[in-house]
């Protein structure tokens, strides 16, 4: 079972529609079990990506009354599960104290994915503890990369896995961060690398994430894409007939779940993954070096604490002390000299 969180400290960059999609992907795509928590208390709205306008309970019970947290989860008609947020107003000062506790009474999903909310509050460092892993959302712009640095170098202290940066509404327009720059500035590798999706509005006000209404749109490829990638599952992208043969009805969509069936293979063998080349962004060939991914931040520890180690700490002082006793004695000497010779 994987527990993920969705972090950013920039908000708007698009971590509630990716944790719909990647959910939604993961079900719909890859069969497998998921259930969604919306960790964005203060100011939900994960539930409204799946047109659940009204839940009677939310984690905000589970949290505050002690419900147990199975009764707060919602079953969507495409078999994702959602843990909702309110969204009533009078809710919003919710403490999510304790989130680590009740998350792991969530059991029997093969992954939990958790919306987060924007900037390093308190709230956000509550999520930070409650998940065992950590996918980090930014734009291709600088403020909101940069601002993924300081969320990576939180939740590595938090001891999270990192999954891997996922750059959204990227519109290849000459303006935009390249997915070098990105990586250079930031330190963090790439995972994903999602395109700006004018149909993701509309799916919102529908209550239906775009992978599955437009399984075949580029979007949702790359969200299947992404989830291939951070959970290690075989993918095959449709292929053009594929896609000609969806649009035209002559088809529904054909998933790897169907394809598993019919060629009678066991489900999905882990670590095991057949991703098309893609030559943009050469991911493709990134994706192959990479495993298992390991922390890497622009910010060294130390430098960006300012936080001085006790050894470093320890021997500094020793030499200050050596130095100061060595003028000290000096000074004696000299006066002992100046006195003798008067
Ligand atoms: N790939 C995309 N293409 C087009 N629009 C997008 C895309 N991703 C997100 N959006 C839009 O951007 C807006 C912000 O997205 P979203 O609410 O997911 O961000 P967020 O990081 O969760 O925000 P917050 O920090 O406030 O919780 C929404 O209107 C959403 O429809
Ligand atoms: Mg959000």
């Amino acid at each position: 079972m994987s527990n993920v969180g969705i972090f950013s400290a920039k908000g708007g960059v698009g971590k509630t529609t990716l944790t719909a999609n990647l959910g939604a992907s993961l079900v719909s795509e890859f069969n497998k079990s998921v259930c969604l928590v919306d960790g964005n208390v203060s100011a939900a709205n994960l539930g409204l990506h799946f047109g659940l306008y009204y839940s009677p309970v939310t984690l905000y019970d589970v949290l505050n009354s002690r419900i147990p947290i199975n009764t707060a989860v919602y079953i969507h008609p495409s078999g994702v599960r959602i843990l909702p947020s309110p969204i009533s107003a009078h809710k919003v000062g919710a403490s999510v104290r304790n989130l680590r506790r009740h998350m792991d009474r969530l059991v029997g999903y093969d992954h939990i994915i958790m919306d987060s909310s924007p900037s390093l509050s308190t709230q956000t460092l509550e999520c930070l503890n409650a998940v065992d892993q950590a996918l980090i959302v930014t734009t291709p712009d600088a403020p909101a990369v940069t601002d993924a640095s300081k969320m990576a170098v939180h939740a590595e202290r938090s001891g999270l896995e990192f999954l891997g940066l996922v750059v959204n509404r990227v519109r290849n327009r000459n303006y935009e961060l390249t997915m070098d720059e990105i990586e250079s500035i930031s330190g963090l590798d790439i995972a994903g690398i999602i395109p700006e999706n004018e149909n993701v509005q509309r799916c919102i006000s529908e209550g239906t994430p775009e992978v599955l209404k437009n399984p075949y749109s580029d979007f949702s490829i790359e969200v299947n894409m992404l989830a291939a990638e951070i959970f290690r599952i075989r993918y095959s992208p449709p292929s053009t007939l594929d896609k000609i043969k969806f649009w035209l009805g002559l088809k529904d969509r054909y998933s790897m779940a169907d394809r598993a069936r019919d060629n009678s293979e066991p489900m999905f063998q882990k670590n095991q993954r057949s991703l098309s080349p893609r030559d943009d962004y050469r991911l493709a060939a990134k994706r192959a070096s990479k495993t298992p991914r390991a922390w890497k931040t622009k910010f060294d520890k130390d430098e960006y604490t300012g936080e001085v180690p006790k050894e470093v700490e320890d021997k500094l002082k020793k030499e200050i002390m050596g130095m100061l006793r060595d003028s000290i004695r000096e000074k004696i000497k000299e006066s002992v000299k100046s006195g003798s010779k008067k």
